[in-house]
């Protein structure tokens, strides 16, 4: 195998296991909640390191932060690469954080090998991606992409009701980057945290779109009473109104199987006491459909089975829609530069669509779009065993360099190191 410019496995491989260890959980994953002490540290070591590569940093108002490699055009708007450094709360160590170091490593590469690019390169590392802390995911990027407003943004809270703007300035992430800026190409390298590539053996996903994502938050309101006194036919148990809906929920899933996702999560109760029946209980329910009418019939579902339920158990009910992204479909070219990039690289790859949201899907509104995908160990993801294979991290890095390339040109004097006829 030889190249003229090639990525770093051994370097990429150690700079994710250094970012593993801020945060790092007893299970072996990391806990980088979004704009946490944590979330500043993992960036701080991130700034350290594209700053020793040579790249300028930005930030935008929510704390988006771009790190730049000039190109030999001025004019051009940049090939940016990224994803996200916040984790779950139990998360592993390359949800996000491979697609950030990926980049970075192509900016290695390219230092390395002293290959200017026509358009400027950029690594985008998009604040609170999960949502698991602020309860919106891929808020960074929504922003951005004007997808959300940034009032409406700042003033989300957490369990503990801070906010993300009062977050923002304790971290000082409020830059002046402009949102929307124009970009040649947006590209996001990922694990695929799904069993496909594992299975069929392909080394690289070319992503070409992501399902649809809606959430939402479900109360019933009921009424408090003596768990040891009040008969069971007397109560307004909201908790009975929850078990229904639940069941009616994972029919629907069982319905279509291979289209349907479904996961109620976050569940919470008042009063929070064993021996009162609750007088409100409250949940989220996360739908994924790849089509947008598909999802509308999941919606549809949900609503009538909830209403069904708080009327069965004499409760009110209230049901918000607290994060909703339509279904994505990857931009051509993007898809094309990462699919030659695989072929010039002679990896095994498919054609692959996504089962989990990334920022790519809040850029693609605004820029022409696409991703890559590497295997991860038995499909793991959002937990902290999440694995995959340093040879797997080094072809997906590869693969989005070349990719970058294509898309941001190569400078006309450093065309021939820039080329390659092979990986
Ligand atoms: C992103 O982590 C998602 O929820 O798909
Ligand atoms: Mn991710
Ligand atoms: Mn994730």
């Amino acid at each position: 195998m030889s190249t003229e410019v090639r990525t770093d496995a051994g370097r990429l491989w150690s700079r994710l296991m250094d970012m593993a260890k801020v945060g790092a959980t007893s299970g072996g994953g990391s806990n980088r909640q979004a704009l946490s002490d944590d979330d500043q540290a993992g960036r701080d070591l991130f700034i350290e390191w594209v700053q020793q590569a040579g790249c300028s940093i930005e930030l935008d108002g929510v704390g988006n932060l771009f790190a730049r490699r000039s190109g030999t055009d001025p004019d051009a708007p940049p090939v940016v690469m990224g994803s996200h450094l916040d984790t779950q709360p139990t998360g592993g160590r390359f949800d996000g954080v491979y697609g950030v170091l990926g980049g970075l490593e192509v900016i290695e590469a390219l230092n390395d090998a002293s290959v200017s690019t026509r358009a400027p390169l950029e690594v985008a590392v998009w604040t609170n991606e999960e949502g698991s802390r602020f309860p919106v995911s891929m808020m960074g990027s929504a922003v951005w992409a004007g997808v959300s407003d940034l009032d409406s943004t700042k003033a989300l809270t957490d369990r503990s009701g801070v906010t993300v703007g009062a977050e923002l300035d304790r971290l000082r992430w409020s830059g002046t980057a402009a949102f929307g800026k124009p970009l040649s190409a947006y590209l996001e390298l990922h694990i695929e945290q799904g069993p496909i590539l594992e299975a069929s053996g392909s080394s690289i996903g070319v992503v070409t779109g992501v399902q649809g994502i809606r959430w939402f938050e479900v109360t019933f309101e009921g009424f408090a009473a003596h768990a040891g006194t009040t008969p069971m036919d007397r109560r307004r148990d909201p908790a009975r109104a929850l078990a229904d809906t639940l069941h009616g929920v994972y029919e629907l899933a069982a319905a279509d199987a291979d289209r349907v996702r479904v996961t109620p999560a976050q569940f919470a109760s008042e009063p929070a006491s064993p021996n009162t029946v609750p007088s409100k209980v409250s949940f989220t329910v996360d739908m994924r459909h790849p089509d947008a009418a598909g999802l509308d019939r999941l919606e549809a579902a949900l609503r009538s089975l909830v209403a069904e339920a708080a009327d069965q158990h004499g409760c009110g009910h209230r049901i918000d829609v607290i994060n909703d992204c339509a279904p994505v479909v990857f931009d051509p070219r993007c898809i094309g530069a990462v699919e030659a990039a695989a072929r010039l690289c002679g990896f095994a790859f498919e054609h692959i669509g996504s089962g989990a949201g990334h920022d790519a899907c809040h850029v693609a509104m605004r820029a022409p779009a696409g991703m890559i995908f590497i295997p991860c160990q038995d499909g793991l993801s959002h937990n902290e065993e999440e694995s995959i294979e340093p040879d797997d991290a080094g072809r997906g890095a590869d693969v989005l360099l070349h990719a970058a390339l294509e898309l941001a040109g190569v400078a006309d004097d450093t065309a021939n190191a820039g080329r390659t006829t092979e990986c």
